[in-house]
């Protein structure tokens, strides 16, 4: 072999092996590229954060749950673990040392595929550890702080449904991207008295955390049915929808760490799936919550104007009380006509979703505790008024502005709708019997062998006629 041969060849098989490695690299790559996308639309960083070090707290009826860290600490995260123990956490809320609680959302989660829980895995390794536990811990009253307890829950509640039979490939991603990734039910489906999803009742709309995750169905008025498909697309984007709807509560959150993040192809997907499930009229709403397109009142661009606006509303004789709180306290910001300043995303209360609903729930809690500055659309905060603001204060100023700008025809909440709406969940009925059970059980064990204690040490014990 010539010289000029053999350095040819060299020269080949090193190319091949510089391509073989970039390739390889390429493949990693992309994996960790899936991976990420993989999290961000199951909204795992929306509960474990943007550093993956947990610590948001779920809280239940039961009490709270704290999400773990999550980063690939060995010390305080899951460096440890194969990529099969993240499988068994994904579909059976089984960690290496523990049974998780359904509110890690496992029960949807467990139709994940193999080849996402393969990236998942592998972008969740490449980030960087966080050596710190989340600064507290979960802490639930007997018998709910026994985690074998779940084990009948699982069994009892397998979780979401499988994917539906359908040969379209936009409508089985759709189904895959909500019930599975997005986990939408875990949210948005009622739940039974032991908090088991009911199939019959499918994205029927549920109560999280004291806000209401509205009906997601086609029904025209109760539900989505009056959303264009580019509205479910902007506002699972942005958070807001053409100036009628905006997220504030837990589905700010997880637009902001979830679904902004997808692709144009993914969020059509789930807004062509959310348009063919069952519709269900939930009854207690009578208007759709966002007007249809055609009837929507394009604000005017205040901007600039609302200080001389408030001026002359205040010189108006005697405003009366719900228009002076209104005027005090919110105009400010919303316009004394609340048309808004939509270009400094203040959003307008005319036509408002929150003030359409015949739940106020949604309502109450924004007024009490305002919207964090939104990283969402750069929206500004919006201030809590639940300690300058009386019950009854806040009660008036949700009447008068459903009934000014929300186009209801009568709204009568009072102070105690207002202190229900701000309380924490009680425990469902079954699960506090269950609980009395549980105390009840092992006193009833501990009396009945006190009981044959006693009974057996009387008969020993020698009677006084015999004595
Ligand atoms: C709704 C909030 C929520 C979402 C979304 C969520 N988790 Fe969790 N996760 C939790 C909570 C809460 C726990 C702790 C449960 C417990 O203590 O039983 C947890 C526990 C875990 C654990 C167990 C860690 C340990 O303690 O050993 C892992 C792993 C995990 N989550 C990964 C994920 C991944 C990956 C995703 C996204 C696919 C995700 N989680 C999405 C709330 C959530
Ligand atoms: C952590 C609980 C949670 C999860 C998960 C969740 N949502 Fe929501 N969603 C809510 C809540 C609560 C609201 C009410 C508005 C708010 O929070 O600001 C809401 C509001 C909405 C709305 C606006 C409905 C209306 O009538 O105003 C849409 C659309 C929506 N969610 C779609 C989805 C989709 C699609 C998914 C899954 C990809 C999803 N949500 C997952 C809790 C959740
Ligand atoms: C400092 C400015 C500011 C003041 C004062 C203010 N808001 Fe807001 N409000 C906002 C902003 C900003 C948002 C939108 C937040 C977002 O989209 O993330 C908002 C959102 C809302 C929403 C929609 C929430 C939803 O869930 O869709 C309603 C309703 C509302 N405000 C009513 C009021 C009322 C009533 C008052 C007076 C008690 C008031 N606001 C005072 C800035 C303000």
């Amino acid at each position: 072999m010539t010289s000029r041969r053999l350095l040819s060849r060299l020269g080949a098989s090193v190319g091949a092996i510089l391509l073989a490695g970039a390739v390889l690299a390429d493949t990693a790559a992309l994996q960790i590229e899936r991976g990420a996308y993989v999290a961000r639309a199951s909204g795992c960083l929306s509960c474990h954060g943007e550093d993956l070090s947990g610590g948001y707290r779920v809280e239940t009826p039961m009490g709270t749950i704290v999400a773990s860290n999550i980063s690939p600490s060995r010390t305080h995260g899951i460096g440890g673990y194969a990529r099969d123990d993240l499988a068994h956490v994904l579909r059976r809320g089984v960690a290496p040392d523990r049974r998780l609680y359904p509110a890690m959302p496992y029960a949807s989660y467990r139709g994940m595929t193999d080849a996402d829980i393969d990236a998942l895995h592998v972008w969740l390794q490449d980030q960087d550890p966080v050596d710190t536990a989340p600064d507290h811990a979960t802490e639930l009253p007997f018998p709910f702080n026994i985690r074998e307890g779940v084990v009948a829950w699982n069994w009892l509640f397998p979780g979401e449904r499988d994917l539906p039979r359908v040969d379209d490939p936009v409508l089985r991603r759709g189904a895959y991207l909500v019930d599975h990734l997005g986990h939408c039910g875990a949210c948005h489906t009622p739940r039974n008295a032991f908090f088991g999803m009911r199939d019959d009742r499918y994205l029927a709309g549920e109560e999280v955390d004291g806000w209401l995750a509205p009906n997601l169905t086609p029904d025209p008025v109760a539900g989505l049915g009056a959303w264009e498909t580019q509205d479910i697309i902007d506002y699972l984007r942005t958070g807001h929808a053409d100036n009628v709807v905006q997220a504030a509560g837990p589905m700010a959150q997880f637009v902001q760490h979830g679904t902004r993040h997808l692709d144009d192809a993914d969020l059509a997907a789930i807004a062509a799936y959310l348009e063919t499930i069952p519709a269900i009229d939930t009854g207690r709403q009578d208007m759709p919550v966002i007007p249809p397109v055609g009837e929507r009142i394009q604000p005017r661009h205040l901007y600039g104007q609302i200080r001389a606006e408030m001026t002359e509303a205040r010189g108006r004789s005697d405003p009366a009380e719900p228009e002076l709180l209104y005027l005090d306290h919110c105009a400010a910001c919303h316009g004394v006509s609340g048309e808004g300043q939509p270009q400094a995303y203040y959003p307008p209360l005319v036509q408002n979703a929150a003030l359409r609903r015949a739940e106020p729930g949604n309502l109450l809690q924004v007024l009490a505790h305002g919207v964090p500055a939104g990283k969402l659309y750069r929206a500004p905060a919006m201030p809590g008024f639940v300690d300058e603001l009386s019950h009854h204060q806040i009660a008036t100023l949700a009447n008068y502005t459903r009934t000014t700008f929300g186009d209801r025809q009568v709204s009568n909440l009072t102070a105690a709708d207002v202190e229900r709406a701000l309380a924490p969940d009680d425990m469902p009925l079954p699960l506090r019997t269950l609980q009395v059970l549980a105390w009840a059980a092992p006193i009833g064990v501990l009396a009945g062998l006190s009981l044959i204690i006693w009974w057996l040490a009387r008969r020993r014990r020698p009677g006084p006629q015999e004595g």
